[in-house]
């Protein structure tokens, strides 16, 4: 089968979903593999930071469980760049791990979060101790190319009432930063699309079933079933 970009899917499909912490990422990953199995098609959800050893490291870090001894005594959090080589280290892990297995076995492979959140969260500009975009792209640049991304296009304000609601918030969850995030997230997103990723951008302030609706006729579109 050809799409109508011109590039031939018969194989399974590799497909990220995409947007800010509270943006429901997590649960339209699961939503869309249950979807998918329904239909009788083979399916499997995973996520990054992955739960393998570098990304189970990373999630401790991020949520202050892992800190370094600072030089007054005290502790500090990892490096910006330490925290940027982890990710695409993981990355790696992850895809030569899970991602391209459950591939080649014929199963389509969903993942909540991939390098997109790399280039919005370690790139982004406004941080207090910005790091270079294109390094971190190139730290990424054996990353596999999706076959198509989901970007959860959704208000910091209902990303906050979700967090606010799960009652967890990592190092990145606060109304300024968040807005930052969402501003790097969407120029990542557009500089990606122009140069060819197929990225499907989605209003995320609807109902959630609405928007799995959408990703799941997207995704039917493409597997051509
Ligand atoms: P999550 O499990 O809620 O998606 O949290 C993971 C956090 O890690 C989230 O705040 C986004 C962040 N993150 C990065 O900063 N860079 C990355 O490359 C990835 C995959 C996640």
């Amino acid at each position: 089968m050809t799409t109508s970009r011109g590039d031939d899917i018969d194989t399974p499909l590799f497909i990220a979903i995409e947007g800010l912490d509270g943006s429901g990422s997590t649960t339209q990953t699961d939503q869309l593999v249950s979807r998918l199995r329904e239909d009788g098609l083979a399916a499997v959800a995973t996520r990054e930071p992955s739960d393998g050893p570098i990304g189970s490291l990373i999630r401790q870090m991020l949520s202050g469980r892992l800190v370094q001894p600072a030089p007054d005594g005290g502790t500090t959090h990892v490096g910006r760049e330490t925290l940027a080589l982890l990710f695409a280290a993981d990355r790696l892990d992850h895809l030569e791990s899970a991602v391209k297995p459950a591939l080649t076995a014929g199963r389509h492979v969903v993942t909540d979060r991939y390098y997109h959140s790399s280039y919005a969260y370690q790139g982004d500009p406004g941080d207090e101790q910005p790091l270079d975009l294109q390094w971190v792209r190139t730290l990424n640049e054996r990353a596999r190319t999706p076959d198509v991304t989901f970007f959860l296009e959704a208000d910091v304000d209902l990303c906050l009432d979700r967090l606010a609601e799960r009652g967890s918030r990592d190092i990145y969850e606060n109304r300024e930063r968040l807005t930052e995030l969402r501003d790097q997230y969407l120029q990542v997103i557009d500089t990606l699309d122009e140069e060819g990723e197929r990225i499907v951008r989605l209003d995320a302030d609807r109902p959630r079933g609405a928007i799995t609706d959408e990703i799941v006729e997207t995704t039917m579109d493409l597997i051509g079933s």
